[in-house]
């Protein structure tokens, strides 16, 4: 499905409330050089709050629920056969809680991003901000990375600190970490889409816009 300039036709895999896939649809309404536009919303559960957002949007959505399919492989191939028609050429994981083999992942090599709540490698998994709470570290944060076949692996574009507070509750915290992902997730997505994200193993390099 990959072209071979940047990408610019985005689809965005959310399981959740879609606060990210929010931040994405604002930037690229709202800047006319971000070089990329969300052109299907794709989803694992029909109650995934991020669909309306779409719809609000005036974005395509999909829905492809993981628990229809016996396999994982089924419900990937599923989900590829419902978003192919959107020919997207980048895909976004915004809160998306499954993971993504090579079945799926192959149609967009190193053109799958993911926003992570905890400064990668430490506290992959999808209780980031409980376990990093739990281990009682004083910095978390989030890391955006491109998507390989293991779990919050793969090459990191970006990453920021967020402090955390003595009477921090798994909510509060999460919070404040959504609210630096809101601004993270936006800039690596238009790096993507300005061709200004520059891969060397695992090794990844943004040059500055323009
Ligand atoms: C985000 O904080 C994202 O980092 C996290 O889910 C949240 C979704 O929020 N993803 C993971 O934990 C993936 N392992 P949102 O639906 O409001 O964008």
């Amino acid at each position: 499905m990959p072209t071979s300039g940047p990408p610019s036709r985005l689809a965005v895999l959310v399981s959740g409330s879609g606060s990210n896939l929010q931040a994405l649809l604002d930037a690229t309404a709202a800047d006319p050089g971000f070089g990329g536009e969300v052109v299907v919303v794709g989803t694992d559960r029909e109650d995934a709050g991020g669909l309306a957002r779409a719809r609000d949007a005036g974005v395509a959505t999909v829905v492809q629920p993981f628990t229809d399919h016996a396999e994982r492989s089924d419900f990937e191939r599923a989900l590829l056969a419902d978003l192919a028609p959107f020919e997207p050429d980048a895909v976004v994981l915004a809160g998306f809680m499954r993971i993504l083999s090579s079945t799926f992942l192959s149609a967009w090599p190193d053109r799958v991003l993911n926003t992570h709540p905890s400064l990668l490698p430490a506290f992959r998994g999808a209780h980031a901000v409980r376990e990093a709470l739990d281990h009682g570290v004083k910095v978390t944060g989030c890391t955006v990375h491109l998507v390989d076949e293991q779990v919050d692996h793969g090459p990191i574009v970006a990453q920021e600190p967020v402090p955390v507070r003595d009477d921090d509750t798994v909510t509060s915290l999460h919070r404040r970490i959504q609210t630096v992902e809101h601004r993270l997730l936006p800039t690596c997505v238009a790096a993507l889409c300005q061709g200004r994200l520059h891969l060397d193993g695992r090794h990844v390099r943004l040059t500055p816009p323009g």
